[in-house]
């Protein structure tokens, strides 16, 4: 699978534009997103994610790619958005966002973050943990936030062992986020301290169970979980849910090994499955909502390189590129897996099995080892697929490698979404002169 691109003349094209031109244009390393498919899979979301018993919401996880072009394609498409920092907020809110529309998430909000959500008119805090309902409580009472009206659903963790990377877990027993199901009197004085502020309503819960899933019948689990919580939690404090958030986390394909469930047949599964659940238990249920990161934006999202020097070492073919783990720090953090094309030289077979290394210097600043790839020289332009998800969020600056640029392409144009960072920029904030602090 190619992924979306088309070739011509031995290059490979996105939305219409050849990677010469992309490089030539925007220089490498570049993001580049297909916009269009961006928002097909948007389109996706919405449509599937519909019901007549219950309102939805497609919330997406901004932490997967957050930039204002994006924020503005999600209130296009009619999303609401996850944002886990006052950055994002930040970010949100410049481009205009409709923040009723936005869950703040978090397990260690800050004082000032509460204080920016209750300025800027969020309209929902999931809120993690007893300390964070009781802060934001007292926050409440401060005069200037009197007026204010806030939804809160409270993060649990149901449990779930969905079978994905260990860092990339977030419900098992002793996660850091949200409060087990199994505390059910801490989850009742939780919601109760929110209840007894005024001008804060108590809406429901919130779960995610982890990322980059393909197993469906963990997100099953999880909603029948969730949803026998709800119940037992009315029962015992006649406390009524109105809002489930099942959060994201579902898997996208990378390489060949990856088989995801259409997202299509998620959406109408979970809205299925939720249906089943509220009649059952006899639930209140007025909305649920999902959080998709990485289902929306990896897919759409390629890195484009060009090749630098070949090495042969005893054991290895190298081929060094002119970006690394400053760009994409998956591969050396999660032992990701990419699927990689010389995207100059797309009609040759793969014959030479390589290592493709960055820039950095770090030993493990490798993209992908024993990669079977089309042969290549120096000045051809490597095209990495599946990119565009906790690629350009989770950059950084070691070696002082400025953040390469981001472009949206769509029929044969090329916008900008992020310029990349110039030397200036990478140094305006430090003092020529050591300045004592005030
Ligand atoms: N909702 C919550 C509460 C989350 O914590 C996350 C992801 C999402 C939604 C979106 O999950 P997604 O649909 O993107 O799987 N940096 C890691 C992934 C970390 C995910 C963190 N939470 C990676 O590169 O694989």
């Amino acid at each position: 699978m190619n992924n979306g691109i088309e070739i011509r003349n031995g290059q490979a094209l996105i939305g219409n534009v050849s990677v010469s031109e992309l490089a030539r244009r925007c220089h490498t390393p570049l993001y580049i997103y297909d916009q269009t498919a961006l928002e097909d899979r948007m389109k996706e979301f919405i449509d599937n994610f519909q019901s007549e018993k219950f309102n939805t919401s497609v919330l997406y996880a901004s932490k997967a790619f957050s930039c204002i072009a994006m924020y503005k394609l999600c209130a296009h498409y009619g999303l609401g958005l996850d944002v886990v920092s006052g950055g994002e907020l930040y970010t949100a809110y410049k481009a205009g966002f409709d923040l009723s529309k936005v869950y703040f998430h978090g397990n260690n909000k800050s004082v000032w973050e509460l204080e920016m959500a209750l300025k800027l008119g969020v309209g929902t805090i999931v809120v993690d943990n007893l300390m964070e309902a009781e802060l934001l409580a007292s926050l409440k009472q401060k005069p200037e936030y009197e007026s204010c009206r806030i939804k809160t659903v409270l993060r649990i963790n149901p449990g779930i062992d969905a079978h994905t990377h260990k860092y990339i877990q977030t419900a098992y027993i002793d996660s850091k986020f949200g409060i087990s199901i199994l505390k059910m009197d801490e989850i009742a004085q939780v919601v109760s301290v929110l209840q007894a502020a005024p001008g804060i309503s108590f809406d429901g819960f919130h779960a995610h169970i982890g990322s980059q899933i393909f197993e469906k019948d963990a997100f099953m689990a999880e909603i029948t979980k969730v949803c026998q919580f709800a119940r037992d939690f009315e029962d015992a404090f006649g406390l009524v849910t109105r809002t489930l958030d099942f959060g994201g986390g579902f898997g996208v394909w990378y390489t060949d090994a990856d088989q995801p469930v259409s997202i299509a047949e998620i959406c109408q599964d979970i809205v299925h499955q939720s249906e089943l659940e509220k009649e059952r238990l006899n639930l209140s249920l007025e909305t649920i909502c999902i959080e998709p990161g990485r289902s929306i934006v990896a897919e759409a999202g390629y890195q484009l390189y060009e090749i630098g020097f070949l090495k042969e070492t005893q054991n290895r073919k190298y081929i060094f590129i002119d970006g690394g783990m400053t760009d994409n720090i998956r591969p050396a953090l999660y032992q990701a897996d990419y699927s990689f094309d010389v995207a100059t030289n797309m009609d040759s077979e793969k014959s030479e099995t390589v290592t493709i290394a960055g820039k950095c210097c770090e030993s493990g600043d490798l993209l992908g080892e024993n990669i079977l790839l089309q042969p290549c020289k120096s000045g051809d332009l490597l095209l990495v697929h599946s990119t565009g998800a906790y690629g350009y969020s989770m950059a950084s600056n070691y070696n002082k490698l400025p953040f390469a640029g981001v472009v949206f392409v769509k029929d044969g144009q090329i916008f900008w979404a992020i310029k990349p960072q110039s030397f200036d920029e990478l140094i305006e904030r430090e003092t020529v002169v050591l300045e004592e602090v005030q």
